[in-house]
């Protein structure tokens, strides 16, 4: 597959994409990337890419010209041509599989106030949005876009495996993840994960994520399974009704608004693990949905502290 992305500031986009597991991905000849000056196709001495809008008005708009004669130098009939701009599709994980099963992506990066509107009406396939919020430039935007697909395509992660489980999962949050040391700061693991009973593992990380979707993105949350009646004898054997080893408030972070259908607390909302490292509130939170498979990593935790413990 290749990607090819027409901007302003090509050094931007470039290193990015020549870096880690991208950057591996490109030298190992998995895809290709070409990030090209639409600059180079600027009128005049001074390369202008942009002009004033027609009606006034304040801002600079770029040129369908430029755009055109940027477009025609790789656009093949197979392309799939994209326009990043806040008004577009929103991109997702499906659109992310929808392009990577296409042979050639060529994104365009709008910048200024605007492009002029005839590159959205005759030029391109579609227009996309990487969310609700305005950059400074669709470039951002375009490595977003080539990130999320290129890892999709076969022996970019080097772990075919977890990609296999990804499209098989459940919508939603992913599940936490832990690894040494068992106790940092005071800060411990949940018990159920040096217990070495994979079934209730399994069950504790699928209550979790339940936990975590419903409390941060309910948009995601899947109805609750009914839980199958325990019967009495099994819960006198056990001694165990399974509510202990479900998900604590400490180890899903917002399971307690979940519970009551409240406001998120403040300390739901860390979303990101800089939030909760600046408040010396805990560890990093999960990471989001789709990293979701259980790491060797973690696995090997698991198997070695269990028997020890
Ligand atoms: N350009 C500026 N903001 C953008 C956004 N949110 N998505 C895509 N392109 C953009």
């Amino acid at each position: 597959m290749r990607f090819d992305v027409l901007t302003l500031f090509p050094e931007m986009v470039e290193g990015p994409l020549s870096t880690s597991i991208l950057g591996r991905g490109r030298e190992a000849g998995l895809f290709e990337v070409g990030c090209h000056d639409l600059r180079a196709h600027g009128l005049g001495r001074h390369k202008v890419v942009d002009d004033t809008p027609y009606g006034g008005g304040s801002g600079m708009v770029m040129r369908v010209d430029v755009v055109d004669a940027a477009l025609a130098t790789v656009r093949r009939p197979e392309s799939r041509v994209l326009l990043t701009e806040p008004s577009g599709r929103r991109f997702d994980q499906a659109m992310a599989r929808e392009l990577a099963a296409c042979p050639h992506v060529v994104i365009i990066c709008g910048h200024y106030e605007g492009i002029d509107a005839r590159v959205r009406e005759h030029l391109v396939d579609d227009c996309v949005s990487i969310g609700d919020y305005v950059l400074t430039g669709g470039e951002y935007a375009a490595m977003v876009i080539v990130d999320a697909v290129a890892r999709l395509l076969p022996g970019v992660l080097g772990n075919e495996g977890s990609l296999a489980e990804e499209s098989f999962t459940r919508p939603g949050l992913e599940y936490p993840h832990y690894t040494r040391p068992r106790t940092y700061r005071g800060w411990e693991i949940p018990e159920v994960l040096v217990s070495g009973n994979h079934g209730r593992v399994a069950a504790w990380r699928e209550e979790a994520a339940r936990a975590r979707t419903r409390a941060i993105r309910p948009d995601l949350a899947l109805p609750e399974p009914e839980a199958p009646p325990k019967s009495r004898r099994a819960a006198r054997r056990t001694g165990n009704d399974g509510a202990r080893d479900l998900p604590t408030k400490a180890h899903t972070v917002a399971t307690a608004a979940d519970l009551d259908g409240s406001a998120l607390p403040t300390e739901s909302l860390d979303a990101t693990p800089g939030e909760a490292l600046r408040r010396g509130a805990g560890p990093p939170p999960p990471q989001a949905a789709h990293d979701a498979a259980p790491t060797p990593q973690v696995r090997a935790t698991l198997d070695e502290d269990a028997p020890s413990e």
